[in-house]
């Protein structure tokens, strides 16, 4: 039995890594597995969401009962979460988006020409996707309730404290990361403007449905 905490609520989850390609045939990812979104969205169903579920390229089932859009790049992330996060209610956002793409990307597979000149590299940062929706948000006037997420190899509560008032989120759920990558475990450390929230190490899916109940916790009544 799971108490329907998020019912009536219109849940939007990002998750995974996002894909920036290089040329038809390669191009630059990260190693998040998705698992904490996808146990994410899962979690919220339970509570009673209706759960859409925005997924960069990973190799897993799709929770029952959600919906759920496969995207590649993080321009093509942020048009998808733009457009759902109007209609939203929470947007949690988990994925792990590249922070830059490559300037432009070769209509055809880049060829060796046998001279031993290797290619070269340039890079645009890509839009930070959670905190233009936020700002997007307050600006309509639309109560949309945000959630980050911080993968910090050091200090993480001072990261994680100003990631949260940089992206303008209400809740910012730090991990440490890369170590969490493709595990099934984490621990995680909430932080808000009252203080902080320490989840420790369980399944990613028990630590997902101990942050819907602090999620739905904080929503406005
Ligand atoms: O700045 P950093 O990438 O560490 O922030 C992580 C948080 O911001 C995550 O919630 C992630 O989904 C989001 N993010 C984003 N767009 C980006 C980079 C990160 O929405 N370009």
């Amino acid at each position: 039995f799971t108490p329907k905490v998020l019912a009536g609520q219109q849940v939007l989850v990002s998750a995974g890594p996002t894909y920036e390609a290089i040329d038809p045939v390669r191009g630059l990812t990260n190693l998040s597995s998705g698992k904490m979104g996808f146990a994410i969205a899962r979690a919220a169903h339970e509570a009673g969401a209706h759960v859409t579920l925005v997924a960069g390229p990973v190799s897993l089932p799709t929770p029952r009962g959600v919906g759920r859009i496969n995207v590649k790049s993080a321009m093509n992330m942020q048009k998808t979460l733009n457009v759902l996060s109007q209609t939203a209610t929470v947007f949690i956002s988990a994925a792990a988006v590249a922070d830059w793409r490559p300037v432009e990307s070769a209509n055809e597979k880049i060829k060796k020409d046998g001279s031993g000149r290797v290619p070269t590299l340039s890079f645009v940062e890509n839009p930070d996707i959670l905190a233009g929706i936020a700002s997007g948000a307050r600006a309509q006037n639309h109560q949309l309730f945000c959630v980050g997420f911080a993968a910090e190899s050091h200090d993480l509560l001072a990261n994680a404290q100003a990631k949260r008032e940089r992206k303008g989120v209400p809740l910012l759920v730090g991990n440490i990361g890369p170590d969490t990558f493709g595990q099934d475990d984490n621990a995680l450390l909430l932080v808000d403007a009252q203080g902080t929230t320490d989840l420790p190490k369980a399944s990613k899916l028990q630590l997902a449905r101990q942050l819907v109940a602090e999620i739905a916790r904080r929503l406005p009544t």
